[in-house]
């Protein structure tokens, strides 16, 4: 993998030494947006697939009862999965599988996932149960990645609390931006009554067209509320990824020279980045 990814890009991923990095449980970082059909889901697979790539060993936790996130590993849902495991009838080691990305495997959902909006209501202590699950594999993965369904319920919440970062994908589009403010307040209450770690990772624009001032006017618009958080690289619309899922395959996998495989290498990268950035600043 690595000698494929060196014939595709300029310059080598840049990443702390052991020295710098001091042995930490999984980075935990959920992929949000209560905005349907903004590239969470392609952005959890394909950064997933580039962590791996840069052999980072990846996990991402389907939380979407479209299960799309899991279906884009090519893996059909068995028992158990996310449901089994948020219920509490199975252990998390269980419910993972290995997919045929090298580094990367995928607690996936189904349908049956709903039910936890249900059955979560009224329940003492259900914000931390995903978080609690999650607490056996934390050592076993660098990174771990959690997609979350289109709505602000017991699900997102969940993942809000059971991780360190949000990453918000922002599709280039009219009205990108309604609706985050609904998205940074709920983050904020997390932050206070239930995570004080939770921070926003980063912004991402998605599906960007580069030949539009719209495209232009909402990465403006972004970087004036988001600052620095806003990744410096965009993901273009680019057909290969939305091609890809339906061939079970992540963008690298499926053509690791398209220009949606070339951004999400790029943007992992970045993430690296800045997590080596936090891992030094935390242990000066
Ligand atoms: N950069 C891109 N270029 C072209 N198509 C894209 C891109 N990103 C995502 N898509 C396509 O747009 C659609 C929505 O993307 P995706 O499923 O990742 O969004 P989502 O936020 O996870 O949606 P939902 O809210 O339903 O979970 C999918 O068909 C996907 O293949
Ligand atoms: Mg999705």
């Amino acid at each position: 993998m690595p000698s494929t990814i060196a014939e595709t890009e300029s310059s080598p991923p840049s990443q702390p030494t052991a020295e710098e990095q001091p042995s930490r449980p999984a980075i935990t970082l959920v992929v949000a947006n209560q905005k349907g059909g903004v590239g969470k889901t392609t952005t959890t697979i394909n950064l997933a697939a580039a962590l791996g790539a840069y052999e980072k060993r990846v996990l991402i936790v389907d939380c979407d009862p479209q299960g799309n996130a899991s279906r884009g590993f090519g893996l059909m849902a068995r028992t158990p999965h996310l449901y089994h495991v948020m219920a509490g009838e199975a252990a998390v080691v269980d419910a993972i599988l290995p997919t045929s990305f090298a580094g990367v495997s995928v607690l996936p959902a189904d349908r049956e996932l709903v039910g936890i909006e249900v059955e979560f209501v009224g329940i003492e202590g259900w914000e931390k149960r995903l978080d609690k699950a999650l607490g056996p594999v934390r050592d076993s993965f660098d990174y771990i990645l959690l997609d979350c369904p289109p709505s602000l319920g017991h699900l997102t919440v969940s993942a809000l609390v059971a991780s360190e970062g949000v990453v918000v994908p922002l599709q280039s589009e009219y009205f990108a931006l309604e609706g985050i403010s609904e998205l940074v307040a709920t983050v904020r209450r997390v932050q206070a009554r239930m995570n004080p770690d939770l921070e926003i990772a980063g912004v991402l624009l998605t599906m960007y067209d580069d030949r539009t001032n719209l495209s232009r006017d909402v990465a403006a618009e972004a970087r004036r509320h988001f600052a620095d958080k806003v990744f410096d690289t965009v993901v273009p619309r680019n057909i290969r990824l939305a091609e890809a899922p339906s061939h079970g395959m992540p963008i690298l996998q499926y053509d690791i020279k398209s220009r949606g495989s070339l951004a999400y290498l790029a943007v992992a990268r970045e993430l690296l980045a800045r997590y080596a950035d936090k891992a030094r600043r935390t242990s000066a």
